[in-house]
């Protein structure tokens, strides 16, 4: 089945033009390959040379603009006025590590804090969700005392040495090691009407595995939204039962926040609150800072505390003044654009419109919460990935960008600026229907 299944970064990559480039495009193409070398990943059969951005639109050189369904860093819109002038006036004025007092980083801290619920008191500035899920590692092992953490078999969790061992959608060959265990992804196909029940069972049986191995369990990490599997987000509460298990076996539950947090569901900011737990230590980043790079762990002073009894933790560029003023720019913003009501209303839209499209179209599946849905192509014949990349390219053509996702990279993956509106979510379905017809 490996060689079926797809490396999350590899779906929709560029390799070899399909078609005639543009020159100015052709000619990036051939810089980057002799800068970039085998790294370069690049999106489309076309790639596209981005000129400008604005709201949910980005610009390209060939004089489009692009409707952006596939980004989600840009939360409150490409480009967004206040974030752009809270980082420039910052860095205008000063911009240095954590190790001085600045007011800005503690207006930010307890406007974030204030969004957990109350055990949860402590903050860890960091850079990017991989350093997050790193550290968020350390500190299950260290309260814990065990290595062994549970994932879901298609996760994405970050790229440092340690988060790429818990991310089984990184490997293009081999496995996760030992300490690594999967289960599937919380999938009403496998596990039927009871998908709390079945997939708690199945962590159950990671964590009795890992301990016959004679590796003691540190704790259960999960993108709360599911969104490397596939999106996966009802029924709301299904978690719960899972977490419970991970605890009754001495782990800590982390929560991995970086897809699904700032209010993309539309029920709150967070997605664990949807499930109704409570982790023990909840990761962030992406869309923390609208493309500024700022990430972030929360969890209970006492984790923290036995952590940094034996080690000590910094980061030069973390909780920066001009970090901080990006991330509490982007708080306000979600409240003043109203933008959870935004994700929650416009979502309702969009599940409406792909359910109508699904009695017409070759549609296993629509799921998701809000701004973040997963629609799942495939036939009586299985997954059917090359719907999902047809349209991705087709889409591109049309002007409208989004991505894939799944263990089969058959799930189109709709994640937009929470700025979107139900107009451009008619544009989206109307090209889509277009397209699948
Ligand atoms: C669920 C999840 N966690 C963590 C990460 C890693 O974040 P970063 O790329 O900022 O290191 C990603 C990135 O795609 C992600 O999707």
């Amino acid at each position: 089945m490996k060689s079926q299944e797809l490396q999350i970064l590899s779906l929709n990559a560029f390799s070899d033009a399909t078609g005639p480039m543009a020159p100015d495009v052709a000619a990036l193409v051939e810089r980057r390959r002799r800068s970039f070398g085998a790294g370069s990943v690049l999106f489309y059969d076309e790639p596209l040379r981005i000129v400008r951005a604005e709201g949910a639109y980005l610009h390209a050189s060939d004089g489009r603009a692009y409707l952006d369904f596939y980004n989600n860093v840009p939360t409150v819109g490409h480009c967004h006025p206040k974030v752009v002038e809270a980082v420039r006036a910052q860095i205008g004025e000063f911009n240095i590590h954590s190790r001085y007092l600045f007011d800005v980083a503690h207006d930010y801290a307890e406007k974030l804090l204030a969004t957990f619920p109350a055990a949860l008191s402590n903050v860890v500035l960091t850079c990017t969700g991989s350093e997050s899920n790193d550290f968020a590692l350390r500190l299950a092992r260290k309260v814990s005392g065990g290595e062994g953490i549970v994932v879901t078999r298609t996760a994405y969790h970050g790229n440092t040495a340690a988060v790429t061992e818990v991310s089984p959608s990184s490997y293009k060959t081999g496995a996760p090691p030992r300490h690594v265990r999967m289960v599937p992804a919380p999938d009403p196909a496998l596990f039927g009407n009871d998908v709390a029940q079945g997939f708690a069972d199945a962590v159950r049986a990671e964590i009795a595995a890992l301990e016959a191995d004679g590796i003691g369990f540190a704790g259960l990490l999960v993108d709360t939204i599911f969104s490397s599997d596939g999106v996966y987000a009802d029924p709301p509460g299904f978690l719960k039962a899972a977490v419970e298990v991970a605890r009754a076996a001495g782990g800590l539950f982390i929560a991995d926040e970086v897809q699904p947090g700032f209010g993309r569901t539309g029920e709150g900011m967070w997605g664990f609150s949807r499930h109704g737990v409570v982790p023990d230590i909840v990761t962030m980043g992406k869309p923390m800072g609208n493309g500024y790079p700022i990430a972030g762990v929360v969890t209970r002073p006492e984790i923290l505390s036995a952590f940094c009894a034996d080690f000590g933790y910094f980061n030069t560029f973390a909780g920066s003044p001009a970090a901080c003023a990006a991330g509490l720019a982007v708080l306000e913003t979600i409240e003043e654009d109203g933008l959870i009501a935004n994700a929650a209303r416009v979502g309702r839209h969009l599940d409406a419109r792909l359910k109508r499209l699904q009695a017409r179209a070759p549609i296993a599946a629509v799921r998701g919460a809000g701004l973040y849905v997963g629609v799942e192509f495939g036939t009586e014949r299985g997954p059917a990935p090359e719907i999902a990349k047809g349209l991705i390219n087709g889409l591109r053509h049309h002007g409208i960008l989004i991505g894939a996702a799944g263990r089969y990279g058959n799930v189109l993956k709709i994640r937009p600026p929470l700025c979107v509106t139900t107009e451009h979510v008619d544009t989206l379905v109307d090209a889509m229907e277009e397209l699948l017809a």
